[in-house]
């Protein structure tokens, strides 16, 4: 049995559920707080990876169905830690397999499960009684106390990049603030945002889905407390829903950012534009006026990440034409073997790798890595290969393992 359970852990490289101490940082549904963690080793020892799950805000455009939507998460992976599995492994920037992972493989990784409903964010000390249900809004103290856990461990790291896919990645830049505050100077702190470019669009139906689901946000966990963006929240008194959009909370992040963004993100498309035409990540079940739409929201997200990067020398891009969500979480998009353009050998990871070497220099005249895609679906060869060999893998979660050990 000794050696089956050391084979178990060489072979899968499991992450940890750990709990938060905070028995005040609790989940929508009162359960504690919860992240994965893997501790770091040989040269990644003092090197840390805190990576905020993506997960979905809670939705609703009248707080009769936001409060519904919230009862309806709790019973999910994103609204408890009642539903996570006690170890879990993970793909891409996150995976612990050296050939698949050569650049952070042996980081220290802090994987933070997304259980708050609001973005990893937004306090609120009385529960919501909701037809004879509880719903807790904590995820500040959830953030705050992991941070405290491991703040010694990050004033004496070499670099920290804070990671995030959809609403995760908004997490990962309107936390960099807060947590360049605990950090001596000397510690490089690097934001590395996936599929987090929120805009300010009606959906398809001519609803405002996102705007009114933010607002209802704002007022429900963000009156007892601010988002984490201080700077951003002043200056939209009443009104820090506005520090959710990428256009304005990009004005208040000090540190680099490299954005990985599919210009066609699945996840904003469908939960927020509420396109449902996207089947095997293609959109031929699309019909014309839906394709004009996506192609008009490809557009927007093609020319905000223009204008940032072109006003912020230390940004870097990596956005090609594809129907994805979560790039650098996917073990196919991640794979040396995925380069855009294609064989070039610019893949995903490459890209970070020097990216972060450069940033870490520090010296402000080198090239800027920047790729925006120009063509539209699917002419992107890479894209539409992704497409047809693709398991869809939403926010990177992860596939389950289950172990049949055998009775000889
Ligand atoms: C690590 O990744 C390589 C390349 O994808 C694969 O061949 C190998 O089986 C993986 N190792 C484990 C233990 O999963
Ligand atoms: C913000 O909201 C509070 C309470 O609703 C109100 O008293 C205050 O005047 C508002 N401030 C601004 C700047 O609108
Ligand atoms: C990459 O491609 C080469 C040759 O086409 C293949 O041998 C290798 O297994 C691939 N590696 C991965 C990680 O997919």
């Amino acid at each position: 049995m000794f050696i089956i359970g050391v084979m178990l852990l060489y072979c899968c490289y499991q992450l940890e559920l750990e709990y938060v101490n905070d028995d005040q940082a609790v989940c929508l549904d009162g359960s504690l707080g919860s992240y994965y963690f893997q501790k770091g080793y040989k040269e990644g020892k003092n090197k840390f990876l805190i990576h905020f799950e993506g997960g979905d805000l809670i939705l609703g455009s009248s707080e009769e169905e936001y409060f519904r939507n919230a009862i309806l998460k709790q019973g999910t992976l994103y609204g408890s830690s009642l539903n996570r599995a006690l170890s879990q492994d993970f793909d891409g920037l996150l995976s612990q397999n050296q050939s698949q992972n050569i650049n952070f493989y042996n980081w220290n990784i802090i994987y933070i499960n997304s259980c708050d409903g609001t973005g990893h964010q937004g306090y609120r000390q009385d529960a919501i009684d909701y037809e004879q249900k509880n719903i807790y809004f904590r995820g500040e103290l959830i953030i705050r106390s992991i941070i405290a856990e491991y703040s010694t461990q990050l004033q004496n790291s070499e670099v920290i990049i804070l990671s995030g896919c959809s609403i995760g990645a908004v997490a990962a830049l309107q936390w960099s603030q807060y947590i360049s505050q605990i950090i001596p100077n000397s510690v490089s702190l690097l934001c590395i945002a996936d599929s987090g470019i929120l805009i300010d669009m009606q959906s398809i139906d001519g609803s405002e889905l996102l705007k009114q689901s933010l607002k209802i946000m704002n007022y429900v966990v963000n009156i007892e407390s601010d988002v984490p963006i201080n700077s951003c929240a002043r200056n939209y008194p009443n009104q820090s829903w506005k520090c959710f959009y990428f256009q304005n909370l990009l004005n208040y992040i000090t540190k680099p950012v490299f954005i990985i963004q599919s210009l066609y993100d699945f996840g904003f498309l469908q939960d927020y534009l509420k396109i449902e035409c996207i089947k095997d990540m293609t959109l031929n079940y699309c019909s014309t006026i839906e394709k004009d739409y996506i192609n008009y929201a490809y557009t927007q997200f093609q020319s905000t990440i223009k204008s940032k990067t072109s006003s912020n020398k230390k940004m870097g891009s990596f956005a090609p034409s594809c129907i994805s969500n979560c790039l650098f979480l996917n073990s196919a998009s991640f794979s040396i073997n995925w380069s855009i353009p294609e064989k070039s050998g610019k893949t995903i990871s490459q890209t970070l790798s020097k990216w972060i070497e450069v940033q870490q220099r520090n010296q402000g005249d080198e090239d800027q890595l920047v790729l925006i895609d120009d063509v539209y679906w699917p002419n992107n060869q890479p894209c539409a290969k992704l497409a047809s060999q693709s398991i869809f893998n939403r926010y990177g979660n992860i596939l389950y393992f289950f172990f049949i050990i055998l009775n000889f």
